[in-house]
């Protein structure tokens, strides 16, 4: 047996480097994590080829004495804790003592410093960790660390690391983390003399959000805010559901200031998108957590990213809530309109007794002809309205009133975003084929995928949504219903929309206990397999809470006697089938939960207006009536649009005005 020996100091910080350093963005993160403890309010980060061959760390901190300087370079030297007790009140970013040794254990490092009130700097040249020089220099109060050839002396590490344009934007990522998790610097970025972006350092998390994401990404943010616990408040900004991606890096999660890694935050975030958002997509959020620091210990992982965060179940409904409060508050109707501006209850020129997703023309249920959608008629209708109660503040336009039009268009144009679209061969594409026609039914459902979806089991106590008032003008074939709207014209898929509407409709009917159903004239005979007929049987209390009347009758043949309500003749058998070969999935075991949200919204794609029904005068304000009234009237159950607006801006562009 070998005896046992403690390493000497460089052989720990190379090992130390292994977990802190991994690559140039780790080494960024930490040096500029020593800035914002050192209280800089100014940091420029500048890199050439990925940071591979150089990185450099400016700040306006306040500095280190020669001694501090020397110190700062030694393993478990810090001024940050003094003692284990320390590690449950850490307010600042780092606390282990071992990035700067690390960081110089594995480059050529120089650090100059200039404590504030001093008139003399210190600077210092490492080589490998070995100190090789020390002398007076001049510079201005804060620090300057550079570090070249990071990995020179550790070519097994050098090995792994990726091409310089990738190690450049993982420091891209990991210093836009940091300039989110602390607005109140300005941090700038520059790789290879271009500046990638500078946050302004106003405190202002909208306004860093806006530097590092772009100024389209941040108008599409909804500020999201619940500070009414003690121990706990939520802020940041959540993206509209027009902003998904295809991964959840772009939920950002912040806890006292500190970027981590949460995926049960990140998920948190993501459940409050139910439906919102297509198969498969995520959305773009910050979310900001204060907590009292007791709750958590920041000293689980060499790079400080994973915390351990004590009632974080809470945390995470609390974060879920606060997000989907944001999200229901605002129109979301694509493509949006800024946050404060959004519609908040009238547009310009809407007369005061207009209720919320009034549509506004007066018509007696059964008006009009061919309605396919019987049982929408709602029991009273809103008095009649005028199309001129949407039109811009400018209409009918006076010369002297053309530089308010101008103005109008002008700040439209500000809020208007870019169209964010699912790629082609998403789920529920967009601009239908004629060959869909007439028998369309909605592909998601049609492919399968659905099962893949996000579900919203309605959120208790959830204020209804700002649905804008409309005002219906026609039918656009095959699916489009238009309507004269706060903004300019909104155009709704109707078989989306009824969709919606169903779905809500069913999901709260199961959840009330059951409901009820139209009885067959001629009940439906279906002849299943016995695995099928195994299924149903498991699962017929599903089925009949929503309204579907089954007898079982001679082994495997089932009786469909019944039906939900809006389900349309002829799509018993069907239907039966594609449940049941969703329940047969191999491995599919679905939740209660998921259950009823693929039932309800298999259910209500069935039953939905198709794409190409024409729909009466009388049909269509009903559906958009009901529509107003869903507690998400912006997407069908799939997260595809049941709504998008063609602004007045976008118009006047068009038409060159
Ligand atoms: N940019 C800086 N400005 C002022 N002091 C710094 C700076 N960078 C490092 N230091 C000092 O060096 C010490 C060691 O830094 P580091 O190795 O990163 O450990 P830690 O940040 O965990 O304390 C810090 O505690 C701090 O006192
Ligand atoms: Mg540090």
């Amino acid at each position: 047996m070998s005896r046992i020996v403690v390493l000497d100091q460089f052989t720990a910080n190379q090992i130390a480097a292994g977990e802190v350093v991994e690559r140039p963005a780790s080494a960024v993160k930490e040096l500029v994590e020593n800035s914002l403890d050192a209280g800089a309010t100014e940091i420029t980060v500048e890199i050439t080829a990925g940071g591979l061959s150089e990185i450099t760390v400016r700040d306006n901190g306040w500095g280190m004495d020669e001694e501090d300087a020397r110190l700062a370079l030694l393993r478990h030297a810090t001024s940050k804790i003094r003692g284990a007790e320390d590690l449950f009140r850490i307010t600042t970013l780092g606390f282990r003592g071992e990035a700067l040794p690390s960081i110089a254990a594995v480059s050529k490092l120089t650090l100059k410093t200039r404590p504030a009130g001093s008139d003399r700097g210190t600077h210092l040249e490492v080589e490998g960790g070995q100190v090789l020089s020390c002398r007076p220099a001049a510079l201005a109060p804060g620090t300057i660390v550079q570090v070249r050839d990071l990995f020179y002396n550790t070519p097994a590490r050098k090995k792994h690391l990726k091409s310089a344009g990738t190690e450049g934007g993982a420091v891209g990522d990991a210093l836009s983390r940091l300039a989110l998790a602390r607005p109140e610097a300005s941090i700038r970025f520059i790789h290879n003399r271009r500046e990638i972006f500078a946050t302004p350092g106003t405190g202002k998390l909208l306004e860093a959000l806006a530097a590092v994401m772009g100024m389209e990404t941040a108008r599409q943010m909804l500020p999201v805010e619940d500070i009414s616990r003690d121990w706990l408040a939520i802020r940041g900004y959540a993206g509209r559901p027009v902003l998904h991606r295809s991964n959840r890096r772009q939920i950002i999660v912040l806890v006292n200031g500190r970027y981590v890694y949460s995926s049960l935050v990140a998920l948190a975030v993501q459940e409050a998108y139910h439906t919102l958002l297509p198969a498969g997509r995520h959305p773009v959020a910050v979310i900001s957590l204060q907590v009292d620091p007791e709750l958590l210990d920041v000293n689980v992982h060499p790079a400080k990213l994973q915390v351990r965060l004590a009632r974080e179940r809470e945390v995470a409904g609390a974060v879920t809530r606060a997000v989907r409060e944001a999200l229901i508050s605002t129109s979301l109707v694509i493509p949006g309109m800024p946050a404060g501006e959004a519609y908040a209850g009238r547009p310009p020129g809407l007369p005061s007794s207009g209720h919320r997703g009034d549509t506004r023309r007066a018509v007696q249920p059964g008006q009009g002809e061919g309605a396919t959608i019987p049982p929408l008629f709602p029991a009273a209708l809103p008095p009649a309205g005028s199309v001129e109660d949407f039109l811009p503040p400018e209409s009918p336009v006076s010369p002297g009133q053309c530089r308010e039009r101008d103005r109008y268009v002008k700040k439209d144009m500000a809020a208007a975003p870019e169209i964010d679209w699912p790629p082609a061969g998403q789920p529920c594409g967009d601009g239908l084929l004629a060959e869909d026609l007439p028998g369309y039914s909605c592909p998601v459902c049609r492919d399968g995928r659905e099962g893949e979806t996000a579900h919203d089991a309605p959120v208790s106590g959830e204020s209804v949504s700002t649905f804008p008032p409309l005002h219906y003008l026609g039918q656009l074939p095959p699916t489009y219903l238009l309507a004269a709207g706060p903004g300019g014209l909104y155009m709704v898929d109707q078989h989306a929309a009824h969709e919606r509407i169903l779905y809500e409709k069913y999901l709260s009917g199961m959840a009330a206990g059951g409901l009820s159903s139209q009885m067959l004239l001629l009940p439906v005979n279906v002849f299943l397999s016995h695995r099928e007929a195994t299924l149903l049987a498991e699962k017929r209390e599903f089925l009949t809470s929503l309204g579907f009347v089954l007898d079982f009758f001679s082994g495997d043949t089932v009786v469909v006697r019944g039906v939900p309500l809006d389900f349309p003749p002829g799509e018993e058998e069907s239907y039966l089938r594609d449940i049941l070969a969703y329940l047969g999935e191999p491995g599919r075991s679905p939740s209660r939960e998921d259950l009823l949200h693929h039932l309800a919204a298999r259910t209500a794609c069935r039953a939905a207006v198709k794409a190409g029904a024409l729909l009466s005068e009388a049909a269509a304000l009903a559906l958009l009536e009901q529509l107003a009234q869903a507690q998400n009237p912006y997407t069908c159950p799939h997260g595809r649009p049941a709504v998008i607006l063609l602004s007045y801006q976008e118009l006047a562009q068009r038409f060159k005005r």
